[in-house]
């Protein structure tokens, strides 16, 4: 597991200032003003922090970006680091001040003064969420967390946003854990052990196994696993932080090997899919940062753990399927088996819960990153508000979402000669056609969006957040969506 860097937030302390033998991180302002800490750091340093702001060197420093002074006198400190960010910063602004922090630190014992600044839970955020790196496969490493005093004016407020932003970094590493982890380690067991886990944190979590599976009728998902030698399995994950009203649904895609099946997909590359469990992933981390944070709203989680292997009980091309809502399915491609998986515990978690929304989340199709790339997931939606709702809440976290067009027209694409559906169209329109059969187990009235993350889940070269490798990409959308929308308001609640 990656360790958490740590934030332990006090108030204003010249003493611990005076004590700190590791880095100290001030932020100053582009008008070089020095606030009451910083001011102190200037008299002890005699003058050569005030030296270092009037320095070419700090004029031509970029707002959000960080320069240091190292051994300055009468300190104990390696260095005093000045990022340079204004008061009146924006949310964005603070969280990629954070990530240049982290970027330039070069201790992790690390003091770093707040004062007065309002968006410094968002500033520590970035720090936070740039500062993972995956070592569980490593020997001899040690990986020694970040520790982080913040000295703020303001200890009760910036105490609590700052412990609500590390619940959901903790749910954005446990999903970045999960993806990043190889298939012979993050078997569909050791996954479905790893979520009984979130039980310690008042999560209700059941496991159904194969043969309770194939009493419940999940033929289209059961039959993606039956090539594999660890059993399909389904976890249920329920948050019940609101009241009694139905909960909000969060599904995935949990497969932790996509060889693609009989329909096999070539070597080059092939490593990569031991991500295509993301969905799955992103699910359990925002189930974490939903209950580490005590949200007040009821979500359930349903994920469909199973593994795409060849072998001689593998399931073919040509194969129909009956699905457990009751449609029959022709597997053209034994490829395409997110889309068998969602369609059994999409329809379950309808049938069993008849939730208010229900997102599902899936890394589906190889065509969604050649229409986004690797900086937007798709978007596909049957409610135009569910979908502003997703995409409002991505947008202010920065993880990128772009809708894409659902239509009937699509569906001659999918029809089958022998059975109700087929399971992949043409080359056309591919991430389209995937989006059209997930939504034949979308009931009428139920508003549904589905995340095509094929191309965010996981990424060859780093982005802003997150080291190459696994982002965590929707965990903090999703968790910011069900608090905008979904969750008992104060009054509501204690009333
Ligand atoms: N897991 C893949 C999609 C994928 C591709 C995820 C690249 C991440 C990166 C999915 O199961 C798949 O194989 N889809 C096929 C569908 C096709 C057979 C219709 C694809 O995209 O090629
Ligand atoms: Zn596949
Ligand atoms: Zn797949």
């Amino acid at each position: 597991m990656t360790p958490l860097p740590k934030f332990s937030v006090i108030k204003t302390d010249f003493d611990a200032l005076l004590e700190c033998t590791g880095q100290i991180v001030i932020l100053v302002s582009d008008d070089q003003k020095l606030d009451a800490v910083s001011s102190w750091i200037n008299k002890v340093t005699k003058g050569a922090l005030e030296r270092f702001l009037c320095s070419e060197e700090f004029k031509n420093l970029l707002l959000g970006n960080t320069l240091s002074l190292a051994y300055p006198t009468d300190l104990y400190v390696k260095s005093v680091m000045i990022a340079k960010i204004n008061s009146n910063a924006t949310i964005a602004q603070a969280r990629s001040c954070g990530v240049k922090i982290t970027k330039t630190l070069t201790c992790e014992k690390i003091l770093l003064v707040g004062g007065k600044f309002e968006r410094i839970a968002d500033l520590v955020e970035g720090i936070a969420m740039r500062n993972y790196e995956y070592l569980d496969q490593k020997t001899n490493t040690n990986p020694k967390p970040l520790d982080v005093r913040v000295m703020v004016d303001n200890l009760a407020g910036q105490a609590a946003e700052i412990d609500t932003k590390m619940a959901m970094v903790d749910g954005v590493f446990f999903t970045r854990d999960l993806i990043n982890a190889p298939a012979n380690v993050l078997t569909t067991t050791a996954f479905a052990s790893e979520l009984s886990a979130l039980s310690e944190l008042g999560i209700t979590v059941e496991v159904f196994d194969e043969s309770t599976l194939e009493k419940l009728g999940m033929r289209t998902l059961l039959c993606v696993g039956q090539g594999s030698d660890s059993p399909s399995k389904v976890v249920v994950m329920q948050w019940n932080g609101g009241g009694d009203e139905a909960p909000f649904a969060l599904v995935g895609k949990g497969v932790v090997f996509d060889t693609g099946g009989i329909s096999l997909k070539p070597a080059g590359g092939m490593e990569d899919m031991t991500m295509d469990m993301g969905g799955a992933g992103v699910v359990a981390g925002a189930m974490k940062a939903l209950a580490l944070r005590k949200a007040k709203a009821n979500v359930v989680g349903v994920v469909g753990l199973v593994e795409n292997m060849p072998s001689g009980n593998a399931v073919r091309p040509g194969d129909v399927i009956k699905s457990m809502k009751g449609d029959t399915v022709e597997v053209i491609n034994t490829d395409a088996e997110g889309r068998l998986v969602l369609a059994d515990i999409l329809w379950y978690t309808q049938e069993r819960f008849a939730p208010t929304g229900m997102i599902n989340l899936a890394t589906l199709t190889g065509a969604i990153i050649v229409g986004l790339g690797h900086e937007m997931a798709g978007v596909f939606s049957n409610n135009d508000r569910l979908c502003k709702q997703f995409i409002d809440a991505a947008t202010a976290e920065g993880e990128g979402a772009w809708r894409m067009p659902l239509a009937p027209a699509y569906d001659k694409l999918l029809k089958s000669r022998i059975a109700d559906v087929k399971n992949v169209g043409s080359r056309a329109a591919g991430s389209i056609t995937a989006g059209q059969f997930l939504q034949r187990f979308v009931k009428e009235d139920m508003p549904w969006a589905h995340l095509d993350i094929a191309g965010v889940a996981s990424i060859a070269s780093e982005s802003e957040f997150s080291p190459k490798g696994a982002t965590g990409w929707g965990v903090r959308a999703l968790n910011r969506m069900i608090a905008d929308h979904y969750e008992m308001k104060e009054e509501a609640a204690s009333g």
